[in-house]
């Protein structure tokens, strides 16, 4: 299928990478020339992993074209992916003016008619309106748009193997020929026929994705049910950690029990420093919003957002209580992506935590293995490393604030050594405590087992 994707983000490339990879002829477009720049000299405006050398073998074989010209996008294809960005307003609605946007410039130049695939995440009734203002101009010039929602379900770090592996599609379409045309699109994975990037000697024996058809507004739903319930399940267990910091138990080793109840499941039951990220914060905004002018009040979600909110604080509440005053005190931060294999920063966590204590006048050096490019414009009050190592020199206590890695495998004893005072506050509780411990570590997690730093202060 010629399929244009409009939005070179994290959804778009990814998007337009994989069905590239399926075999279809994509052309990519954004009104950010620089992304498209960066695309054209065989680079990514993003990380996530694998996916340069999709685009890359993609654009050499002729089925990833990048153009500055949405025209030449739009009445090339037959199918258009709408991957725009749709951030959070003032008061948590989400902003859809570049969907907007986008349905304008399809409706005025389009020499034909398409099918328009709402790929970002927007609110329920989304589809409804983008329908009308392509009608609008569309009814003018004689054609008539078909609208589906086509939400994604890719985490940032996975995103390929979310894409060529899904558990679901889910179609939300009005019309057989819409579906028809979808189900082509996603043939090769329904029937798992692909030479799969991620696993190229061979993918694991995976079950095929379901089908799932629904109405447009279902679509859309879906979408924000899903991230708001797993926003959920991640403040359920940081609500369970605030109290089990409280009793002295184990949160680790409580969740795990939990989430061996296959009811309940045991993903997404880490506590820490709370959820970030584009998707999940806004979402779960956007559909408090949604609930409200429904006239539905969706308390639950409010407190999940508080409960997420307090993290910060009390993780904040957690280091000062290590070491007494933060004015002054130089801190090494490790990870300012909102979580590991990505360099994105939006709505971080991490970031959050390294400019509140820098608020508060400590002297943070921070570091990341992805995202310092990212950071270094968007947070320049900050200190950067270009190693943990480089980081942790002096420093009179290391917190890792983002899961990588490559901090669980830095060599600890070295670490150690460089410090000023040999304190870890492990946000992500990633670290394995008994040994930090026996490396002489005062090492202190979220509702672990080594938790109050109340000792580290009398020791200090
Ligand atoms: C999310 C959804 O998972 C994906 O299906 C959707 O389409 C896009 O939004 P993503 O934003 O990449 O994906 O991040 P995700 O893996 O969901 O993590 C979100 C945040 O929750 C991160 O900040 C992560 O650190 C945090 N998290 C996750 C926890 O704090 N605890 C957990 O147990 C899991």
């Amino acid at each position: 299928m010629k399929i244009s994707v409009i939005g070179a983000g994290y959804v778009g490339l990814v998007t337009g990478g994989c069905l590239a990879a399926l075999g279809h002829k994509i052309w990519c477009t954004d009104n950010d020339t620089h992304k498209l720049d960066v695309l054209e000299s065989g680079q990514l405006p993003i990380y996530e992993p694998g996916l340069d050398a999709v685009i890359l073998k993609a654009q050499a074989e002729g089925r990833f074209i990048v153009t500055k010209d949405p025209v030449e996008a739009i009445t090339a294809a037959e199918a258009i992916m709408i991957c725009v960005g749709t951030p959070p307003g003032p008061n948590g609605e989400a902003d859809l003016s570049a969907i907007e946007n986008v349905a304008y410039t399809i409706a005025r130049h389009a020499q034909s008619s398409k099918l328009v695939i709402e790929k970002s995440t927007v609110p329920a009734r989304t589809g409804q309106e983008l329908k009308r203002a392509l009608a609008v101009y569309g009814k003018k010039r004689g054609l008539a748009f078909r609208v589906a929602s086509n939400p994604e379900f890719l985490r940032e770090g996975t995103a390929l193997l979310d894409f060529m592996h899904p558990d679901r599609i889910v179609v939300g379409v009005e019309d057989d020929e819409t579906e028809r045309q979808l189900r082509e699109m996603y043939r090769p994975l329904l029937e798992q026929r692909f030479d799969c990037p991620v696993h190229p000697s061979g993918c694991p024996s995976l079950p095929p994705p379901h089908w799932m058809v629904t109405t447009i507004s279902g679509g859309e739903l879906i979408k924000h049910a899903s991230n708001s319930f797993l926003a959920l399940k991640i403040s359920y267990a940081n609500m369970v950690a605030e109290l089990a910091e409280k009793l002295g138990a184990d949160i680790d080793q409580v969740m795990r029990a939990v989430g061996m109840d296959p009811r309940i499941g045991n993903k997404f039951l880490n506590p820490g420093l709370g959820f970030g990220g584009f998707c999940l914060p806004k979402d779960v905004q956007a559909f408090i919003h949604l609930a409200g002018q429904l006239g539905v009040d969706f308390s639950m979600l409010k407190e999940a957002e508080k409960i997420n909110k307090r993290c910060i604080s009390r993780f904040i509440d957690k280091i000062r209580q290590a070491l007494w005053i933060l004015k002054g005190k130089r801190i090494a931060v490790l990870g300012l992506a909102f979580k590991p294999e990505t360099d994105d920063i939006r709505f971080s966590t991490s970031l959050d935590l390294a400019l509140r204590l820098a608020e508060e006048g400590a002297h943070i050096q921070a570091y990341d293995p992805e995202a310092m490019t990212k950071a270094r414009v968007a947070a320049p009050q900050l200190n950067f490393s270009d190693s943990a190592y480089e980081a942790v020199r002096d420093a009179e206590a290391v917190i890792i604030a983002t899961e990588w890695k490559e901090f669980r495998d830095l060599d600890w004893t070295r670490v150690r050594d460089l410090m000023a005072r040999p304190l870890v506050l492990d946000g992500r509780n990633c670290l394995p405590a008994a040994d930090m411990v026996s490396l002489g570590f005062d090492y202190y997690s979220v509702a672990g087992s080594h938790s109050q730093p109340a000792a580290a202060v009398e020791v200090a």
